[in-house]
């Protein structure tokens, strides 16, 4: 594969200062060099530059950084729709304010080769408020809903082609504001929350999902939310829920998804390496990338995953 390395320095869809060192850590953390370890070809296009921030505004007095928000929204749709025909996009966050630009830019390039645009959420949060409903104001809450297309995004570009709910399946969910909860319900998302990884572990659902894209021939998106992880494992994150997942549900996760060869383009996001330790977290990090990109201990036969 050719990897392509995005860096999104973006910290304004939430109030912790720290995200915008994100892909700098992630280059510390020796991300090329995992990734050309496993035989695959990289290429660093640096960091995204946003134009200069607009003067848009929304009645909700809670929201920030809208115009900033949307300068990176548009900047990341251009900049990953370029690089999907290339390779693959992996878009080094910064916060997961950057998924309203990443996703949108996937669903132009799906639009462009006339393949349907899947989404693998992996994140404590649904992120599915609209510009309208969010309380925290934090745009970071926002991306699902805007991919889907909801009312409730005015000031920011019309999401180019909103992905169906059958299309977007969340894993690692625990934590979900009441407007979000109503938003979800008359969708056909597949919330796999902690609830579900408890009961059926992470493996069933997410094989059947899995299935839906190859039967498709979809384009299929992975956004990883460092809060996906257990905050024992990964406190590098200024949204830790308790309960997440465990280092190996995530390891498992990330090789069940490159031995379905499904993944087009990846989002890694809401490090914050100023509440690292030592950088342990962009560590795991690199690694469970390294995971999705195919590093195992023994070469099984994929078969027996389907
Ligand atoms: N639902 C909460 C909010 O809107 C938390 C969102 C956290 N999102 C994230 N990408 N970490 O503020
Ligand atoms: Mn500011
Ligand atoms: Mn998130
Ligand atoms: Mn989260």
């Amino acid at each position: 594969t050719h990897c392509i390395l995005i860096g999104a320095p973006v910290d304004e869809g939430q109030r912790r200062p720290g995200c915008l060192m994100g892909p700098a850590a992630y280059r510390t953390a020796g991300l090329a060099a995992t990734l050309g370890a496993l035989g695959h070809s990289v290429e660093d296009r640096g960091d995204v530059t946003p134009a200069p921030p607009g003067t848009q505004t929304c009645a909700n007095a809670a929201v920030h950084h809208l115009p900033e928000t949307i300068a990176w929204t548009n900047a990341l749709r251009e900049a990953t729709a370029a690089a999907l025909p290339d390779g693959m996009p992996i878009i080094m966050g910064g916060d997961h304010s950057l998924a309203l630009g990443s996703v949108a830019g996937v669903a132009l390039h799906a639009a462009r080769v006339g393949r349907p645009q899947f989404v693998i959420w992996l994140d404590a949060h649904s992120d599915f408020h609209t510009v309208e409903t969010t309380t925290s104001g934090n745009l970071h809450g926002t991306p699902m809903a805007y991919a889907s297309g909801l009312p409730g995004f005015d000031p920011m570009p019309a999401f180019p082609n909103p992905i169906p709910g059958e299309n977007i399946c969340m894993f690692g969910i625990r934590s979900v504001d009441p407007a979000e909860y109503a938003a979800m319900q008359p969708t056909d998302i597949t919330v796999n929350d902690m609830r579900v990884l408890d009961e059926q572990g992470i493996v069933a659902p997410l094989r059947e999902f899995l299935n839906r894209v190859r039967a498709a021939n979809g384009l299929l998106h992975v956004s990883l939310d460092v809060d996906f992880l257990d905050p024992s494992i990964a406190p590098a994150v200024g949204t830790t829920v308790p309960g997440g997942t465990t280092f190996r549900e995530a390891h498992l996760v990330m090789e069940l998804l490159h031995e379905s060869k499904l993944v087009t383009s990846l989002d890694l996001v809401e490090l914050n390496p100023f509440l690292d330790e030592r950088g342990r977290t962009a560590k795991l990090m690199v690694d469970l990338v390294g995971s999705l990109m195919g590093r195992k201990v023994f070469d099984r036969p994929t078969r027996s995953y389907g």
